[in-house]
């Protein structure tokens, strides 16, 4: 082969390959730009809430979406809703999944898909330091308990005998409400209730041991995507796998999931 032939040859090669490679780099760039709209109520630290400008989301569901999102190949769009409003708009397609520190139960079953579970939980009371007549669930009895609307802890309250339970839109709320001593206590997630008492710098409340229910948390899909499903399942495997999960975990709870 001549020379001039060879340099050619290489030429076209080369040609072809850039042709190759910017193909691949084309069809990168549309996958990248699917949207992942996620619903979150945002006021559950640490779970999901927004930083002291209210803007940036964070949180452990914030950082696992976000992850779940890059293994997926989507962006992720973060839309802040009312806790009650995330499964009703599942169900309309204004967004595709839910993560909200929201417990897999029977009654959401019916109408959404979760996702296998990625975090366990339960409810925990928090009352005033000088409270010494709730200890447990059962002293609720008779009491004045705030609870976020919609949620399990409302639920679970709700079924206590002669109990007084007043709904808020968020857990702050709730919280407000003690401070306020407008309530005798507030029911809520064990990790929310204690990352309150460790972050707010309130000493007037405490968090107490007794655990009511075990929950576990799950990414809600509509149940008209049984293929997106099917995707957050894979995405949360291979975190798993690769220990990106753990990573996160510890950086929101300090110990290992294990
Ligand atoms: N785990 C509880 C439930 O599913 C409370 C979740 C509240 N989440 C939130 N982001 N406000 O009912």
């Amino acid at each position: 082969m001549s020379r001039k032939l060879l340099v050619l040859c290489m030429a076209a090669l080369m040609a072809m390959a850039a042709l190759v490679a910017g193909c691949g780099g084309e069809q990168k760039a549309a996958e990248s730009e699917k949207v992942l709209k996620v619903g979150v109520n945002a006021d559950f630290a640490p779970f999901e809430f927004q930083d002291e400008n209210g803007k940036e989301y964070q949180g452990f569901d914030m950082d696992l979406i976000r992850a779940v999102g890059e293994e997926m190949g989507y962006k992720v769009e973060i839309n802040n809703l009312n806790f009650d409003g995330l499964i009703p708009a599942l169900e309309a397609g204004n967004i595709d999944v839910c993560i909200s520190g929201m417990t897999i139960n029977e009654e959401r079953k019916q109408k959404v898909n979760f996702s296998d579970p990625y975090y366990k939980s339960g409810l925990s009371i928090i009352v005033a330091k000088d409270n010494d007549s709730i200890k447990k669930f059962e002293d609720l009895k008779g009491k004045k308990v705030a609870v976020q609307i919609g949620t399990t802890s409302a639920a679970e309250v709700k079924k206590i005998e002669g109990v007084e339970v007043k709904e808020f839109n968020s857990s702050a709320d709730t919280f407000m409400e003690l401070r306020a001593k407008g309530v005798d206590a507030v029911v809520n997630d064990r990790p929310v209730n204690d990352y309150y008492i460790m972050k707010s710098g309130e000493t007037n409340v405490k968090a107490l041991p007794d655990l009511l229910t075990s929950e576990d948390y799950g990414i809600a899909v509509s149940k008209k995507n049984e293929e997106l499903l099917n995707k957050v399942n894979d995405a949360l495997r291979k975190l798993h796998e690769n220990g990106k999960y753990d990573e996160i975990f510890t950086k929101w709870f300090g110990t290992t999931s294990k």
